[in-house]
């Protein structure tokens, strides 16, 4: 298994340029699954998780051209106008729990759909309760039989749903499936994530009715029939957000290509509090460390608010940042097991419950370290960036599934980084 080897101390400079947002990628995939007519897609980033749906797809039946010339995604063609199965199976859904995103579009296009449960995961349970609650009410039967769901719907109707929690999975699973339901479905309470939006916008391409998509309502009025589309996906927010913290901690100064602003409006404005200069430059944001930053509190929230997806790459600014952090962490109740390798390091931080304090320290330590998610990973490689000596991080597959060539990225800002293939 490879691990990364990091040697801290240098400051980063120069430009880095974002890849396609993964989790845009992952269910505009899966998206062409509602349509027999070619699907064309630009800007996909080259990740584990995008392989996993690519063959989960495959096996389905999704024909997939890959129109890049280097032979990786980046350009690709789907065509679901022969579908063989209408299984997930246990394997890629519980590799990637946004394999199970294929109930809606299955189910409402071919009138059933067998997917495997996903279980939980190491950032928290992870149910889908909401998912099923929300199909069910659309007029599926729903049955858990051996770890599956399968579901069954002549045809799906047109209803008011109202989510307890505004999860991103079940509203892109319910908008797909609404899509060709018959009769108008409200989605209350929907997740407003910038991928939520995407995702709408090239169904909308494809010739659905969805109204308000970024909002907490959004309405889908059923069509019999999507059409192809042709569609370039936005830049990864928090792959641009992972390089703006890297910036920060090392008192560098990044340009990140391809970032947007107003995808990382709250994230931005905590990068400001601790003291950086943050410039908007139209299609960049930079980034200008001015010395030890200073400590701030951090609550992670649905969209627009803090994102999870950038918490633990906050709580390793915040291990050296001058003062007290407290980080809240209300989305997954499991979501700091890098905090326990950051003390390794030297982080001097206290969990509780879903908090974490963070007492700022002069200087993080070099370790081999292990981390164990995607977010995990990453906040461990930002903090050896800065540590002392030598940091190792072992397990870096999760880091693959959803950072793009991560270190030529960070070595072409300066940082002394590599990839050892054990
Ligand atoms: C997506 C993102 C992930 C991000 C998360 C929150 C993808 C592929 N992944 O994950 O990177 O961290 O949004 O921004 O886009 N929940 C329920 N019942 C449900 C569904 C969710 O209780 O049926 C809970 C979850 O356990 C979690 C919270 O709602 O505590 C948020 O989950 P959700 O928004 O669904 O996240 P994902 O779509 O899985």
């Amino acid at each position: 298994m490879d691990s990364i080897l990091v040697r801290g101390g240098r400051r980063l400079q120069g430009e880095v340029v974002v890849s396609g947002s993964k989790n845009s990628a992952l269910p505009v995939l899966i998206s062409s699954l509602l349509t027999a007519e070619p699907c064309f897609y630009q800007n996909i980033p080259d990740l584990k998780d995008v392989h996993t749906t690519l063959r989960l797809l495959t096996g389905l039946g999704v024909k997939i051209k890959r129109e890049s010339h280097s032979g990786k995604p980046s350009q690709l063609s789907l065509r679901a106008d022969s579908i063989t199965e209408l299984k997930a199976p246990y394997d890629l859904v519980k590799t990637m729990r946004a394999s199970f995103l294929v109930l809606g579009p299955l189910l409402s296009r071919f009138g059933q759909a067998t997917v495997s449960t996903p279980g939980g995961c190491a950032i928290g349970t992870r149910p889908v309760n909401l998912h099923l609650k929300g199909l069910t009410q659309m007029g599926a039967s729903i049955e858990l039989v051996h770890g599956y769901v399968q579901a069954r719907a002549k045809r799906l109707y047109g209803t008011r749903i109202y989510l307890d929690l505004p999860s991103v999975g079940a509203t892109e699973n319910l908008m797909m499936a609404a899509t060709l339901a018959k009769g108008t479905t409200v989605i209350e309470n929907a997740a407003k994530e910038p991928e939520v939006t995407e995702l709408a916008s090239v169904l909308n391409k494809m010739g659905a009715k969805i109204d308000k998509p970024g909002s907490d309502t959004v309405t889908i009025e059923g069509v019999d029939v999507l059409g192809g589309v042709s569609h370039c996906l936005i830049a990864d927010r928090i792959e641009a957000g992972t390089y703006l913290v890297a910036a920060a901690l090392t008192d560098g100064e990044v340009v990140v290509r391809g970032a947007r602003s107003d995808h990382l409006d709250s994230f931005l404005m905590k990068l400001k509090e601790t003291g950086v200069t943050v410039s908007d430059e139209g299609n960049a944001i930079k980034v200008k460390g001015s010395g030890r930053g200073k400590s701030v509190d951090i609550v992670t929230l649905p969209h627009p608010g803090f994102p999870t997806d950038l918490q633990a790459q906050m709580m390793a600014l915040m291990a050296v940042a001058d003062g007290v952090s407290v980080i809240t962490e209300n989305i997954f109740e499991n979501r700091f097991m890098h905090a326990q390798e950051l003390k390794r390091m030297g982080g001097n931080i206290r969990l509780e419950g879903k908090r974490a304090i963070v007492k700022g320290v002069q200087s993080l330590s070099g370790a081999t370290v292990m981390a164990t998610d995607l977010r995990a990973s990453v906040s461990l490689i930002l903090a050896g960036l800065v540590a002392k000596g030598v940091t190792e991080i072992l397990r870096v597959y999760h880091l693959d599934r959803g950072y793009e060539h991560i270190e030529q990225k960070l070595s072409g800002l300066g940082a002394d980084i590599e990839r050892l293939k054990h």
